[in-house]
């Protein structure tokens, strides 16, 4: 059933597929404003002039298919220019896009990007914990590439980022701008015997980041560079839409055959963890979970302090919030008073930190929870 314009908007697109032809030329048929992630990995560009060879005189795997020959700067600039416009175009109000290349191309799209209105908002290193080595031994060894996130101006207000799921993935902690992920290997690289199916095949562990950090389930995610398929596959198991353009028909197979394998991830494992909305302490008096006059605890019950009517709290005379005055009591520069109170609760004989009644206070007011605080109520309650 379709309900939204989005839905509307959707309905009309190409998903779930790949289209055939020349990228610049596909993505002219699809609409304005019409995509909420682009991914796209064009061709590097790399001027490669001899075979390599390995010290043993073997030859060396490199990226020298018809698909990344261009005459000259110019004409790869020209190539660039086409497809980032009409990326642009179709891109949501709120849509962003990710570019993924090595120093042969990289730093000429992203100044191509600035120059067509796009806001750059991170470059990310990818860190390759397995890379080819150099092997002439005449420069370093090119150890990673380089991704660009950007949006589509620099007025553009707001961008899908699932900053609490990825750093609840990340232990808590910030995720940093260099990602260490092992290139293409194993079993999920695709092979026709003993070759390769496609010479630059992307891990899926690194779009499936992206994905998760930049989109959520149910968003359309368009791949004008589509190759084996490796965001179509990964947009499959993580639930978003797909619409996939590439030129080579043996790689349209490949990738077509590769999706058909995905099962997607469950509904409940794909929900985005968004910050919990904010509650003052007031509110928790105005809505009479806390009274004026009423004792709050430390968790060892060595301090009280009472709750004065308009929010502060007194303790022998030392008045301020529940941060200021926590932070006092317990010697420490500061701390979150959310998790230093607690009160007796009447009602059910349990003393519990104010922080719980704040989540009662958010669903009486009906704004977005803490997702951590449900999960715990829950197990408790089966207990
Ligand atoms: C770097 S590879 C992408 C690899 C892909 N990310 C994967 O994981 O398999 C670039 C792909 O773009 C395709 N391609 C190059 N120029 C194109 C164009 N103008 N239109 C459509 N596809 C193009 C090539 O055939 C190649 O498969």
């Amino acid at each position: 059933m379709i309900n939204t314009i989005t839905d509307v908007v959707t309905a009309a697109l190409p998903i779930n597929s790949i289209l055939q032809g020349d990228c610049v030329e596909c993505m002219k048929s699809l609409p304005d404003g019409s995509i909420d992630l682009v991914f796209a990995d064009p061709p590097y560009n790399m001027q490669l002039s001899d075979q390599l060879m390995r010290p043993d005189h073997s030859i060396v795997d490199a990226v020298d298919d018809e698909w990344d020959q261009f005459e000259s700067f110019e004409v790869y600039d020209a190539f660039t220019r086409s497809w980032l416009t009409q990326a642009r175009r179709v891109l949501k109000p709120t849509g962003a896009i990710w570019v993924i290349g090595t120093y042969h191309n990289i730093h000429r799209v992203g100044a191509i990007m600035q120059d067509l209105g796009f806001w750059l908002m991170n470059d990310v290193a990818w860190v390759k914990s397995n890379p080819m080595p150099q092997f002439r031994g005449v420069r370093f060894c090119n150890a990673h590439e380089t991704l660009i996130w950007a949006k589509r101006s620099r007025e553009q207000r707001s961008y899908k980022f699932n900053y609490q799921s990825i750093k609840a993935g990340n232990e808590d902690l910030q995720v940093r701008s260099d990602w260490n992920i092992p290139i293409c290997s194993g079993s999920e690289r695709l092979r026709n015997g003993p070759d390769k199916v496609h010479s630059t095949q992307k891990p899926e562990a690194l779009i499936s980041r992206i994905l998760v950090a930049c989109s959520d389930a149910g968003d359309v995610v368009l791949d004008p560079f589509f190759g084996s398929g490796t965001t179509g596959a990964v947009a499959r198991k993580l639930q978003r839409h797909y619409i996939g353009i590439e030129r080579e028909t043996h790689y349209i197979e490949a990738g077509t055959e590769r999706i058909s394998q995905v099962e997607p991830a469950p509904d409940e494992s794909l929900m985005p963890i968004n910050k919990p909305q904010r509650v003052s302490f007031n509110a928790l008096l105005d809505l009479d979970l806390i009274q004026p006059g009423q004792f709050l605890w430390l968790e060892d019950r060595s301090a009280k302090a009472l709750v004065r009517a308009d929010g502060a709290l007194n303790y022998n005379g030392m008045f301020g919030s529940i941060h200021r005055l926590g932070a006092e009591l317990l010697k420490k520069p500061s701390c979150n008073g959310w998790d230093t109170w607690f009160v007796d609760n009447h009602t059910t004989g349990e003393f519990v930190s104010i922080d719980d009644l704040r989540e009662d206070a958010r669903k009486l007011l009906g704004l977005r929870g803490n997702v951590f605080m449900a999960a715990k109520r829950k197990s408790k309650a089966k207990q």
